[in-house]
């Protein structure tokens, strides 16, 4: 038997393009792993009201972890319009299977490396190699959220926050609300995860993204369980930064920062900013992790104008692949795997047409796997 079984999700449109390209550097690194193919993605809402059918889920659960390509999804009315005429009319919402997937599994970490590649003509410096950790199930995503305000809820908060007095005389039917809710635990476990990759891949900073000056309650918890798992870690320092400064910073002086740790919008702002000054979404990959189960994406999505094409650079998903590995405790394949994708950018030969080259999807993975 093999020694890993992974779940193997490309979706929808270039997601199938891309998968072709992680199977191809797969095989060739020579990972002792069973590929078991589960269904996700637009056609399974149109055919069956679901994207991440139940089938899937129950797959997931007898795999290690999966490797997800992109998805498309696309607004409510048309979402409903698409579904075939057995399923309309039933109230059926779309719901996305990443986001899904992040809470059925847990998986609080959102872990986004951004590592600018020598010879690469995007990048805006070449010094720049920094990790971003974001919190990937709380805070404003958690979807605690309200239009209009149930009258409840509006007393509740009249009674318990003089602040409200501000909207007094607001119409309920004119206030929407979303909660940003964070927990001491949860501000703790992405924080100590963060300190974790810093002391074993040696950065020596951690940088905490918020803005407790404002919004005093959620980021002055994470602030406070920052410094606290900080004084455990004595060799690393822990930087606080108020997140508009940071994006500033990230476009001034990237080269300044090592592992960034920050909750789920912030963070998410903050790691699109950090993947764009590497290149972008050719070269943007995460991994979404929890304590016994993640799923490592490129963090493009769809593309469906390059849908079948074989046109798109598939680096963002070859380095997904490699933090699968890491994940994996492959810590060989992982630096053999990314040795190879650095030489290649380096080279510049093969190249797609975001790199103002003209080869295919696959001719990049091919090149890689040569170079294994
Ligand atoms: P997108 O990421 O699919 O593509 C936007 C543009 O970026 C493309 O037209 C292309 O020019 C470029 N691009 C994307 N990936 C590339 C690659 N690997 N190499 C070179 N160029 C690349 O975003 P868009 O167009 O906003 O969304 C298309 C569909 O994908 C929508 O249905 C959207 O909901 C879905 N989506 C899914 C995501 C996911 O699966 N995680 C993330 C983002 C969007
Ligand atoms: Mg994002």
């Amino acid at each position: 038997m093999p020694k890993y079984r992974i779940a193997w999700m490309p979706g929808d449109g270039i997601g199938v393009d891309v998968m072709d390209a992680a199977r191809i550097v797969l095989d060739a690194i020579g990972l002792d792993a069973e590929y078991v193919p589960t269904d996700i993605g637009w056609s399974f809402w149109c055919t069956e009201g679901d994207a991440l059918p139940h089938r899937t889920l129950e797959t997931l659960r007898t795999c290690n972890c999966a490797l997800f390509a992109a998805i498309t999804s696309k607004p409510k009315e048309e979402a409903e319009k698409e579904l075939i005429p057995e399923l309309q009319g039933q109230g059926l919402v779309y719901r996305s299977p990443i986001v899904r997937l992040r809470q059925l599994f847990d998986l609080y970490v959102n872990l986004r490396p951004c590592r600018a590649f020598q010879g690469n003509p995007l990048n805006l410096r070449d010094d720049i190699d920094l990790v971003v950790f974001r919190e990937n199930t709380q805070g404003l995503y958690a979807g605690v959220e309200f239009h209009p305000l149930p009258d409840d809820v509006r007393t509740a908060l009249e009674e318990a926050s003089p602040r409200m007095a501000a909207f007094q005389g607001v119409d309920s039917g004119d206030i929407a609300l979303s909660c940003r809710i964070f927990t001491r635990q949860g501000c703790q476990r992405i924080v100590r995860q963060a300190f974790e990759y810093a002391r074993k891949h040696g950065y020596p900073t951690v940088t905490l993204v918020e803005k407790p000056n404002v919004i005093r309650e959620t980021s002055g918890l994470m602030v406070r369980e920052a410094r606290k798992i900080a004084a455990e870690y004595p060799g690393i320092e822990l930087w606080e930064t108020n997140v508009d400064a940071m994006a500033m910073w990230l476009v001034k002086n990237p080269q300044n920062y090592g592992v960034i740790v920050s909750s789920n919008m912030f963070g998410d702002i903050v790691s699109d900013i950090s993947a764009q000054i590497v290149g972008g979404l050719g070269f943007a990959a995460s991994g979404n992790i929890g304590d016994d189960f993640a799923v490592f994406e490129p963090t493009h999505g769809s593309a469906p104008k390059y849908a079948g094409k074989y046109v798109v650079n598939p680096t963002a998903m070859l380095l997904a692949v490699k933090l699968m590995l890491d994940w994996l405790g492959e810590r060989e394949m992982a630096v053999r795997l990314e040795k190879a994708i650095a030489a290649v950018i380096a080279e510049g030969k093969v190249r797609t047409y975001d790199l103002d080259g003209s080869d295919g999807t696959l001719d990049v993975a091919r090149e890689v796997a040569r170079k294994l």
